[in-house]
């Protein structure tokens, strides 16, 4: 286990843990979850989400894997004698494969917009012709499924390669570039005559709307979009050399993953008020605001195919670090090399995949808990599996794992300041268990 592949330089630490981070979460789920909970409450929500509970815990997954240096399903029990504590990996297994199930298929829409934009399909569409494209591309059976197994075979191609060249190579590069794109669009959208109205709804707060299905939400997106409490952060901390400093990547890492998604936010909600749509819309969001938008942009054609590919490699970097934790599993778990892992894993994804995609034609009349496979498995990953991961996480770094290991390991090549390694011992320790536990009981309407 002492051989694993370790990232060769800080950049490559970073970019691929970002890569990781930014992806679909932010471009497509951000800007809907805002749409669907009201906006700058939410925001505000999610914002002291990842600042007061998402970094600590960051910070614990890495060092979980960093002590580890091994898969997230028993990365634990080197830091305590108990196995039961594996049981946060087994989790984290589980909640990746739920997510990779319905995130391919989103996956696979974006690669149609990519082939649309190629064939330049939205070029003078008004914003009704758009919508109505893409509610018939979903709701075609075969369609989107046919672009899911594209998505599924690029993952492939990719995995079997190995970590650090497929996933440090690909984002390196391309994710600085999405970065730029985004800014583009958000000046553009700026100068919308919508954007006053836009900008209003994701920054001005109305503090009521804040309730525990906010708060939840909001926590649920803050995870995902950092990936965290699924394991990969402990499985990128196994490839961590030892004296990275946890503190600086996890808060580097953070940062640009809240600038992504409040880029997308402000290029998405002024552009729906200009077309005086609904910011409530949900999964549908960007496919039906960015083409849209691209529209009234000089080089329409230019943009979007631009756009649509980075969009599509920010969601292939993180389809591969989801699908990661899971290969590390079946690898190490089971003795198989890193081929059949791989296969058996995107075998499992694709039928999960089928179920989601097909939750918007054949199979749209099947519920479970009044949702469709799709938004079940985008509720109970998000909202339920991962702060479940994030509780048992705080509480087994907080409350089992030895204080004087921890001061040195979130200090290493760094001097953290008492007060603040205090700080995050409160946090990970009182505040993340309490809190996390509060938002789930509200839930079960025991408040509210
Ligand atoms: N954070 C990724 C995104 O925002 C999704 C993801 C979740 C990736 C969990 C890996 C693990 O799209």
């Amino acid at each position: 286990m002492n051989d694993r592949a370790l990232f060769a330089t800080k950049i490559g630490v970073i970019a691929s843990t970002v890569g990781s981070a930014v992806g679909l979460g932010n471009l497509w789920r951000f800007p809907y979850v805002v749409g669907t909970n009201g906006g700058g409450a939410f925001l505000l929500t999610y914002l002291f989400c990842i600042l007061l509970l998402g970094l600590p815990l960051m910070m614990s997954e890495f060092m979980v894997g960093r002590k580890g240096r091994c898969n997230a399903s028993v990365a634990f029990s080197s830091l305590s004698s108990d196995k039961r504590w594996n049981v946060i990996g087994y989790l984290g297994i589980a909640a990746s494969i739920i997510i990779l199930g319905y995130y391919m298929v989103v996956s696979g829409w974006v690669v149609d917009y990519l082939y649309q934009s190629i064939g330049n399909d939205f070029v003078g569409k008004t914003g009704e012709e758009i919508k109505g494209d893409f509610v018939d591309f979903q709701s075609n059976p075969f369609k989107p499924l046919m672009w899911v197994a594209a998505f599924l075979v690029a993952n492939y191609i990719i995995l079997v390669r190995g970590v650090t060249k497929g996933i440090e190579k690909a984002s390196n590069i391309l994710m600085p570039l999405l970065f730029i794109i985004l800014i583009v669009f958000s000046v553009y959208a700026l100068t919308m005559p919508g954007a006053k109205k836009g900008l209003e709804f994701i920054f001005k707060p109305d503090f009521s709307m804040i309730t525990g299905k906010v708060f939840l939400a909001a926590l649920g997106q803050a995870f995902f979009s950092l990936s965290i409490g699924i394991g990969i952060l402990i499985t990128f901390g196994s490839y961590f050399k030892n004296n990275s400093n946890l503190l600086a990547t996890s808060f580097t890492v953070a940062m640009l993953d809240i600038v992504v998604a409040l880029l997308a936010g402000v290029i998405i909600f002024p552009v729906i008020f200009s077309f005086g749509d609904a910011p409530t819309q949900g999964p549908e969001l960007i496919f039906v605001t960015i083409p849209s938008l691209m529209q009234h942009m000089g080089f329409p054609h230019f943009w979007s195919i631009l756009f649509f590919t980075l969009v599509a490699v920010a969601a292939l970097t993180s389809t591969i670090s989801l699908c990661e934790v899971a290969i590390s599993f079946i690898n190490e778990k089971f003795s198989l090399n890193r081929k059949q892992a791989t296969r058996i894993l995107l075998s499992l994804v694709a039928i999960l995949a089928t179920l989601s995609s097909l939750s918007f034609s054949t199979l749209s009349e099947f519920k479970m808990f009044d949702m469709t496979f799709f938004s079940f498995s985008d509720y109970i990953s998000a909202n339920i599996l991962l702060p479940l991961g994030g509780l048992l996480l705080s509480i087994f770094i907080g409350w089992r794992v030895d204080k004087n290991l921890l001061l040195h390991e979130f200090s290493l090549n760094s001097k953290l300041p008492k007060g603040l390694f205090k700080g995050i011992i409160f946090v990970i320790k009182y505040l993340a268990p309490i809190l996390i536990s509060l938002i789930f009981l509200s839930q079960l309407g025991i408040f509210n």
